[in-house]
């Protein structure tokens, strides 16, 4: 699929693949400055988080583990509600590693606000969260994220690795569905 091409379920593309790969490249480029000849475990959040960890882990210079968890949040289904069941758990143990966890898209950051709570608690060395973009109300949740790739309004966006009714996540544009 061309940069500018869409299917007709899209209201307009947010970001084209070439917007997302410059972006991700810096982003990869403070992880490594940052994590300059430390150790590094990434922990994706599925399935979302495919696109972006893919990328980003190759763009990455540090060598860096990776590994995943699946969580599902109670509610609506609509709207997270903070609370979360994990699915699939970790396979590699984070006590007294440097994590850093690599998200799709904050929305409320509810479900990683209680992620960082429950992964803390196993003892990382470092906890750090990564998400590609994040939405206005993961901002007024004051969620710390220290590497954030575009900060969006309040749509719902699909394509590179973000679903609706599981599908879209296999485009290389990040688009905004027709409301
Ligand atoms: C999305 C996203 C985050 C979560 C963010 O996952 O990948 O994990 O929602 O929402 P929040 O900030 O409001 O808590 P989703 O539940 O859509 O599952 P998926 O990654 O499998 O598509």
């Amino acid at each position: 699929m061309d940069d500018t091409d869409f299917p007709a379920e899209f209201d307009r593309v947010l970001f084209t693949e070439k917007q997302i790969a410059a972006r991700v490249k810096e982003l990869a480029a403070q992880v490594d400055e940052d994590y300059a000849g430390e150790d590094l475990l990434l922990v994706g959040v599925l399935k979302g988080a495919m696109m972006i960890m893919a990328d980003l882990s190759r763009e990455l210079k540090t060598p860096a583990e990776i590994d995943w968890m699946a969580v599902s949040s109670y509610g609506s289904g609509v709207t997270s509600s903070g609370v979360v069941r994990i699915l699939k758990d970790l396979d590699i143990s984070i006590e007294g590693r440097n994590v850093l966890i690599v998200e799709d898209v904050l929305d409320s950051g509810l479900t990683l606000r209680w992620l960082v709570r429950s992964l803390q608690a196993r003892q990382p060395k470092t906890l750090r969260l990564l998400t590609l973009l994040r939405k206005p109300e993961a901002v007024r949740n004051q969620l710390d994220v220290a590497y954030v790739g575009f900060d969006i309004d309040n749509e719902f966006v699909v394509g590179y690795g973000m679903d609706h009714n599981e599908k879209f996540r296999n485009m290389g544009n990040i688009g905004v569905l027709n409301s």
